[in-house]
């Protein structure tokens, strides 16, 4: 199947709203350091989140609530540094904007001014309205994320899927058409059934991408270190490995550790 691709120089919020318009899924993946979004960027891809999810990957906390609003901005400030043409958008960390509004910009704005970051994105729906619209009065794109938002595990309790219920499922579509009507550029949905993400995709207008939420909505996102197989304990049915760097690196590393016991590394050649 060959995918439709417009030739975008820079992608901005508006591509985004085209690619869903013209129906070509938007591809988005994390990325949290200079060199990895260097490779990110120039592979194509349309969107980079800085997600919180640098948390768990980069400093193995068990959770995305510990990362500060600083280590947020020091993640996105390396990888807005070797972007070229992608979207660079950065989540807000938990505490960061949950007080109220007047935090939520503050943090937003530092975010901007301090990282170069192109957009936000924040977890939740009614209940950050009024943080929303402050954000989008000063002129900062929202992404907005429902469904399994990792800030509240503690109050869900586990990470199964989100919404099987009718009640919730409601509230969540009820969610998704307030973040449209705010003004809010784009949609995550996280680990919910594939009909109820469908059915949000092709009940608002602006790009819904789509992480364990299946194949009817507007777009994809992963966490770089999963789709790469980078470790091999998380193994969720909606991850596609595309290598096992885990293997391939620890391979890599113990016959460097050879080489070296051996006296088989450096050799003439490599010497000066
Ligand atoms: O932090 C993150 O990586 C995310 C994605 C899972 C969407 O929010």
């Amino acid at each position: 199947m060959s995918a439709i691709k417009k030739d975008y120089k820079r992608i901005t919020t508006k591509s985004l709203i085209e690619m869903k318009s013209n129906g070509e899924k938007i591809s988005m993946l994390t990325a949290y350091d200079y060199t990895m979004a260097k490779i990110v960027d120039t592979a194509g891809i349309d969107v980079i989140l800085v997600g919180d999810s640098a948390s768990n990957v980069m400093a193995g906390h068990e959770t995305t609530l510990p990362i500060t609003l600083d280590q947020m901005i020091y993640h996105a400030s390396s990888v807005v540094r070797a972007v070229e043409r992608a979207l660079v958008v950065v989540d807000l960390p938990f505490g960061s904007y949950q007080s109220d509004s007047k935090e939520a910009l503050r943090s937003s704005i530092r975010i901007m001014k301090e990282s170069g970051g192109h957009a936000v994105k924040l977890e939740g729906g009614k209940e950050i309205k009024e943080s929303i619209k402050k954000i989008l009065n000063a002129g900062i794109p929202v992404m907005g994320h429902l469904g399994l938002t990792p800030q509240s595990i503690y109050k869900f309790g586990t990470y199964t899927v989100r919404a099987k219920e009718e009640q919730e499922a409601e509230k969540l579509i009820e969610d998704a058409k307030l973040l449209e009507h705010l003004g809010c550029f784009a949609l995550v949905l996280e680990k919910i059934p594939a009909h109820l993400a469908k059915q949000v995709a092709e009940s608002i207008s602006i790009p819904v991408i789509g992480i364990g939420a299946g194949g009817g909505v507007d777009g994809q996102v992963l966490v770089i270190h999963d789709m790469l197989g980078m470790n091999n304990e998380f193994s969720p049915r909606f991850l596609r490995r595309y290598m096992n760097l885990y293997e391939g690196m620890t391979t890599a590393i113990s016959q460097y550790v050879e080489d070296v016991k051996s006296k088989d590394f450096p050799n003439e050649k490599e010497q000066y």
